[in-house]
């Protein structure tokens, strides 16, 4: 009677213990799925220059690299107190030297404001019709 006691004892031990562990041990590794991202829109993409790898795997975990190529540039003084701010608010994990390459990369790849998100096309073509509606309203001006 007494060692039956104990079987049962011993089975309810391993009914728990095999129920506790059974979240995190039993989840099959051909479950476990791998995701390719879409590549970054073409403006985003950024230039090729030695750190770039660096920038890649730590910049573009929260956010698009477009957080970075929309940003007016500047040198490595402007863009260390930005990195500094990844780590120091959103406590992006970075060792002293990755941070010196990610500054040295954007501030030498980014130093000026970026080409594309500046509207020159659309300001010239301005400029350019309004001399003739200058003239226009000349024409109808009847002072
Ligand atoms: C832990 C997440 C995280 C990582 C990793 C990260 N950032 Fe950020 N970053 C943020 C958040 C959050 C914002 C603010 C988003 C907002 O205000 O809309 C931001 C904003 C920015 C901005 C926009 C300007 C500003 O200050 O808000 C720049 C530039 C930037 N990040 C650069 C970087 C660079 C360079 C790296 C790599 C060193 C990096 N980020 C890595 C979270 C992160």
């Amino acid at each position: 009677m007494k060692t039956s006691w104990l079987v049962l004892a011993i089975l309810a031990l391993a009914v728990a213990g095999a129920g506790g562990t059974h979240n995190a041990a039993q989840v099959p590794p051909s479950s476990l799925k791998s995701i390719e991202l879409p590549p970054d829109n073409a403006v985003a993409t950024l230039k090729p220059g030695p750190g770039l790898d660096v920038v890649e795997s730590n910049c573009a975990i929260c956010h698009s690299t477009d957080y970075i190529v929309r940003q007016p540039g500047g040198d490595a003084k402007h863009w260390e107190p930005e990195v500094r701010k990844m780590i120091a608010v959103y406590g992006v994990q970075l060792s002293e030297p990755d941070v010196q390459t990610i500054v040295n990369y954007l501030g030498t790849e980014y130093s000026a404001a970026p080409v594309a998100a500046t509207p020159e096309a659309p300001k010239s073509s301005t400029r350019q019709t309004s001399p003739a509606l200058r003239n226009s309203s000349k024409a109808t001006d009847h002072r």
